[in-house]
């Protein structure tokens, strides 16, 4: 897909959401705020499809006596629901409070706040460096971008002074634009991150090779660190005493609670206990939709087993959860299982594969994560036992302070696991899948969004939209309808309805044309329709209609919940 087409797909998609309800952005009447969306009346039910296909899948389903293709042995899952607000010491071991941070760069003159990593991507997608390229003729793939003195001229007297009032190309040469710094710009060819620099430093401080602001074209400053987790306070008193986190993963909730669920339960290692939840980083540029928010859902499993057989799980997870998206109608050319590089994995791992699909807001050929599958080693129950690890020559060791004691001390809890059968005592290594729902249902509507051409009731092409959602995730499942309103076609059309109800989310309808309400449900992606028309008075049987292959059948009509059941590939 073109670049241009993708973002067309996109702007169309987040244009439905809006209309028809998955997604709004939060506190829209005031203006909305960055990085917070709220799920509309669809939005909802598919979100809580995705989780509970997940719930389900990994936890419910899980035949705990037979061991699955590809994993070592049978395996046990559990489920837990911890607290967002938890006692700070939990962030203070795990590593959060000293090092979940991004590196960002502010704006001197507008003093917007930009990941440092992102800033190339955002200038790439600035309004001003466009309009800067389309002035000098040349594209942001070009790799060499010649500039022509009156060209950009031209551009910095017109366009530029109001896209990018900060450049320092602009603010230093103060209208003389035949300046020193003009002609030691203009009459050859650079490179695009090589010119933008150039243009976006002064005219004394010429060799600098910081890129401007992809707002305003002002000066960023140096790259500082920034903690992403949101502060808040416990109970009356605002002092540090009292303050705490919104937590910014589930996970830590199941490693502090991993002694309960041994102690609660007779789960046995390997076993794995699996958390659905809210999550909060305090994102500097939350973007793409809902695909980078500042309140997000997680999907995490924490997998808990013998440190021999850790790199099999790591394996056997990495590949179950790759296999879980396609099963789910992800299609396998936009997505792709890449693993970490040894210089990209976090402090605690020792092994990750992202779980990665090619979101259209991306440039061709970019991946975004949808879930990442970490082998954590023993670093977090160690954390919790012993206090913050830090990593020294390959070992991680207890991280201490200038007094030699520990920086942060652990609960002092023995979190070691003791195997009856073998009498071995260990710490169990982790293997995490950590996904997002947020972003799973974001790249489910990018894969679902279709457009096509489809013969109205004339027998002529007419364009359609739809959202080819797997049924298991569609928000509606069946819409009945009645073909019009008289002969008894409601009466019966209702009666199915209410009958489907108790089993399933359907919908009703009645209104307007048979062709417009078959679109409506099309577009929502609603994979079956049921109408009752002038057979079923004589005959007893309603069509049903499949969204993508519009294919239509008859069955009787009370026979619709066993035919939906099947159709939806239920019990
Ligand atoms: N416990 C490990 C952990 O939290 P992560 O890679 O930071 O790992 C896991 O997050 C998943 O959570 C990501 O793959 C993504 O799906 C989701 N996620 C993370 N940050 C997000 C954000 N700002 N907005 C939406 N989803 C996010």
């Amino acid at each position: 897909m073109s670049e241009a087409k993708a973002r067309s797909v996109m702007d169309q998609l987040v244009a439905l959401c809006k209309r028809r309800g998955f997604l709004f952005q939060s506190s829209e009447i005031y203006g909305g705020i960055n990085g917070f969306w709220d799920y509309g009346p669809l939005g909802v039910e598919l979100k809580r499809n995705i989780r509970e296909a997940w719930w389900y899948d990994m936890v419910t389903s899980h035949n705990d006596l037979v061991c699955p293709p590809g994993a070592p042995s049978p395996y046990e899952m559990v489920g837990i629901d911890a607290t967002i607000i938890m006692h700070p010491q939990v962030w203070k071991c795990s590593g959060h409070y000293d090092q979940f941070h991004d590196i960002m760069q502010s704006c001197r003159e507008c003093k917007r706040l930009f990941r440092a990593d992102q800033v190339g991507d955002l200038l790439r997608e600035s309004p001003w460096v466009e309009s800067l390229m389309g002035a000098l003729g040349c594209s942001l793939n070009d790799t060499q971008v010649p500039v022509r003195e009156e060209a950009l001229v031209r551009w910095a007297q017109g366009k530029g002074r109001k896209l990018a009032p900060g450049l320092a190309l602009l603010r230093s040469c103060e209208g003389n634009l035949a300046s020193q710094q003009v002609r030691a710009i203009a009459g050859r060819s650079w490179n695009l991150w090589e010119l933008l620099a150039k243009l976006g430093s002064s005219c004394e401080e010429g060799n600098t090779t910081s890129l401007p602001c992809p707002e305003c074209g002002g000066e960023l400053t140096e790259p500082r660190e920034f903690n992403l987790m949101f502060e808040t306070y416990v109970g009356a008193v605002r002092d540090e005493q009292s303050k705490t986190f919104l937590r910014p993963e589930t996970a830590q909730g199941i490693f502090v609670n991993f002694k309960n669920v041994l102690d609660s339960t007779r789960v046995r290692i390997p076993f794995g206990i699996a958390q659905i939840g809210k999550s909060f980083r305090n994102e500097i540029t939350p973007r793409y939709f809902t695909f980078r928010s500042r309140e997000f859902e997680q999907m995490e499993i924490e997998f808990f087993c013998h440190p021999r057989t850790s790199f099999e799980w790591y394996r056997y997870w990495r590949d179950r959860r790759f296999r879980w998206y396609v099963e789910l109608g992800l299609s396998s050319e936009r997505l792709r299982l890449r693993d970490h590089s040894p210089e990209e994995l976090s402090h605690y791992s020792c092994g990750t594969a992202d779980i990665e699909y090619a979101f259209p807001f991306l440039p061709p050929g970019q991946f975004g994560e949808l879930e990442g599958v970490a082998h954590r080693g023993d670093f977090d129950l160690r954390s919790h036992m012993e206090g913050k690890l830090i990593r020294q020559n390959g070992c991680f060791v207890l991280e201490l302070n200038e007094k030699g004691e520990p920086k942060y001390r652990g609960s002092g809890k023995d979190l070691m696991y003791y195997d009856e059968v073998t009498q071995e005592r260990y710490i169990p290594h982790v293997i995490e899948p950590s996904a997002g729902a947020d972003r799973a249902a974001l790249a489910f509507l990018c894969e679902a969004f279709t457009e096509d051409e489809v013969p109205d009731e004339k027998g002529q092409p007419t364009k359609r939209t739809v959202l080819r959602l797997h049924p298991r995730l569609a928000p509606i499942k069946a819409a009945v309808f009645p073909l019009v309103k008289k002969d008894l076609m409601p009466e019966i059309a209702r009666e199915i309805y209410g009958e489907l109800k108790r089993h399933f989310n359907v919908f009703y309808d009645e209104k307007g044309a048979i062709g417009r309400r078959y679109r409506r449900q099309d577009e929502v992606g609603t994979p079956f329709c049921i109408t009752v028309d002038g057979q079923t008075l004589q005959d007893g049987t309603v069509t049903i209609r499949d969204r993508d292959t519009l294919k239509q059948w008859r069955v009787k009509k009370e026979d619709c919940v066993p035919e939906l059941r099947r159709l939806l590939g239920l019990p």
